[in-house]
């Protein structure tokens, strides 16, 4: 375990609001990981987004259980969205929480890892990319070594987690790999 003296916390994401989703799953598998690590790291799931505060389109308004939501997320030294694929894309949900983020500050100079998960062949890759554009557009340090989980009900159940070993090391590696870059990105922000 390497101690982490310039980082604190990851937000690790489940961005879906879907009840029994495996991206929260997954979220919840990924955090002894990234503890291991010598972070400490939260899972901050959409179902538990206060869709109804942000009712009628309350952009810019006072939002207080919105506003407590978010802060677990931007307040974070890093990001890891474990992200579904929806039709071709992330959910919707995931959008609308990035939608009610301050803008334009929110992800700046924030560091942030993907995982994408889907039923089909390509692992939510169309959905990671597009989230990597907005990310991008908000100034996020994206990190680029991103993992895709193709075929998720056969790779992923609930007893044994990720049954993959190569998908194990491929996690195993963004994780390592993560918690450096944030950690170096840490502390030359501290000098
Ligand atoms: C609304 C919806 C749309 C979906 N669209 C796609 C899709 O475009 N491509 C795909 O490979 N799988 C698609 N799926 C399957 C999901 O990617 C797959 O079931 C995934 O594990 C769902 O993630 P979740 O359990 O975290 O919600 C879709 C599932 C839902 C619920």
């Amino acid at each position: 375990m390497i101690q982490q003296d310039f980082m604190k916390r990851i937000a690790i994401i489940s961005g879906t609001d879907r009840k029994g989703s495996v991206a929260l799953r997954i979220a919840h598998y990924l955090k002894p990981l990234y503890e291991e690590q010598g972070v400490q790291a939260d899972v901050v799931s959409l179902e538990d987004f206060p869709l109804e505060e942000a009712i009628g389109g309350k952009y810019g308004k006072s939002l207080p259980r919105i506003e407590a939501f978010r802060n677990n997320v931007i307040d974070a030294d890093g990001i890891v969205m474990v992200i579904p694929e929806y039709n071709g894309s992330f959910p919707g949900i995931l959008k609308l929480f990035i939608d009610y983020l301050p803008f334009p500050g929110a992800f700046e100079k924030m560091p942030i890892a993907f995982v994408g998960e889907a039923s089909g062949a390509f692992g939510a890759l169309r959905a990671v990319e597009q989230m990597q554009l907005i990310c991008g557009y908000r100034n996020a340090y994206i990190y680029p070594e991103r993992v895709f989980l193709q075929r998720i009900s056969r790779k992923f159940n609930k007893q044994e987690g990720i049954t993959d070993e190569f998908i194990v090391e491929l996690l195993d590696s963004q994780i390592r790999g993560f918690v450096s870059y944030v950690s170096q990105i840490k502390e030359l922000e501290s000098a």
